[in-house]
């Protein structure tokens, strides 16, 4: 690497813009009109299968700071990963998402659970206005969410003056082996980490210089999928280099049914859990 590249890379941003553009790339996928709509779907069967594991187990690491009384803000709820537990363990919960397709499966598995306590912002967060955030929160939450916004050390900001008492982030740490395999299969080159969803490690480094004291906690979950949500899961990293229609899709699945023998593909993974105290 040339010095002027490496300097250029060594500055956070510039790394953290990279790495972005990576991770982000929205991928191309002809292989099925409804590709999409029905990615959607299975984010939110798949958080179901066990039980809202991965929200479950950020709430028993958030339990040592939270009470029944608290106002929580959330960004990025998704289909309500962290929303539906979260919500059985605080007073109230303001969700901020702006893709309608969560919204709709976020309102279907709070029904599901008979939760009243959870009010939906269909906005995005860049579009939320301060004054109306500014410190009416115990918590400020997001969880799987870094890579979304451009500017992290603004997200920060902009979180800790949400909050009264506490912020947290929660973030995938590593990605799926066999997507590293059906990627380097396909393409024939080594994987350098392009799907991974790490970002927890940004935040750190910031929150430190700011002079933040943070706790961080792991722990372990599992997704688990059949064949073809399996499918569309490879599909929507693999199409962010290759454009996936019908020869690439058969291609994968064949990949999958060599590899599995009871046709459930299971991904165990490892998030991370970050909570620190905005300064007064
Ligand atoms: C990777 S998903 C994570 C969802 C959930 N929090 C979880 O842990 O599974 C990121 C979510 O943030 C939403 N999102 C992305 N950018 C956003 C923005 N600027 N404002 C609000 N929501 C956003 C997406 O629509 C998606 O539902």
């Amino acid at each position: 690497m040339k010095i002027r590249n490496l300097k250029h890379h060594l500055r956070w941003e510039n790394a953290w813009e990279e790495m972005r553009q990576e991770r982000m790339g929205k991928p191309k996928v002809s292989y099925d009109d409804e590709f999409f709509k029905k990615s959607a779907n299975d984010f939110s069967e798949r958080i179901k299968l066990n039980d809202y594991e991965f929200g479950r187990k950020s709430t028993e690491m958030l339990d040592e700071i939270i009470d029944d009384n608290f106002e929580v803000l959330e960004i990025g709820t998704g289909p309500g990963t962290l929303t539906v537990p979260l919500a059985k363990k605080v007073k109230k919960i303001t969700g901020i998402e702006f893709a309608e397709r969560n919204i709709k499966n976020l309102k279907l598995n709070l029904k599901e659970n008979n939760l009243l306590n959870v009010e939906i912002v269909n906005k995005k967060w860049e579009k939320i206005e301060d004054d109306k955030i500014m410190g009416k929160f115990d918590l400020v939450v997001c969880s799987h969410f870094l890579w979304q916004i451009k500017d992290v050390d603004e997200l920060l900001k902009r979180m800790e003056n949400a909050s009264r008492r506490y912020c947290s982030i929660i973030q995938p740490c590593g990605r799926d082996e066999l997507i590293k395999e059906i990627f380097e299969k396909i393409s024939n080159q080594k994987y350098t980490g392009q799907f991974e969803p790490d970002a927890d490690y940004f935040a750190y480094v910031i929150l430190r210089e700011w002079g933040r004291l943070v706790s961080v906690g792991y722990f372990d979950y599992t997704f688990e999928r059949n064949l073809k949500e399996q499918v569309r899961n490879v599909a929507g990293f693999i199409g962010r280099f290759y454009e996936v229609d019908t020869v690439l899709e058969k291609k994968i699945k064949d990949y999958l049914l060599e590899i599995s023998e009871d046709g459930i593909y299971r991904e165990e993974n490892k998030a991370a859990v970050m909570w620190w105290q905005p300064e007064k």
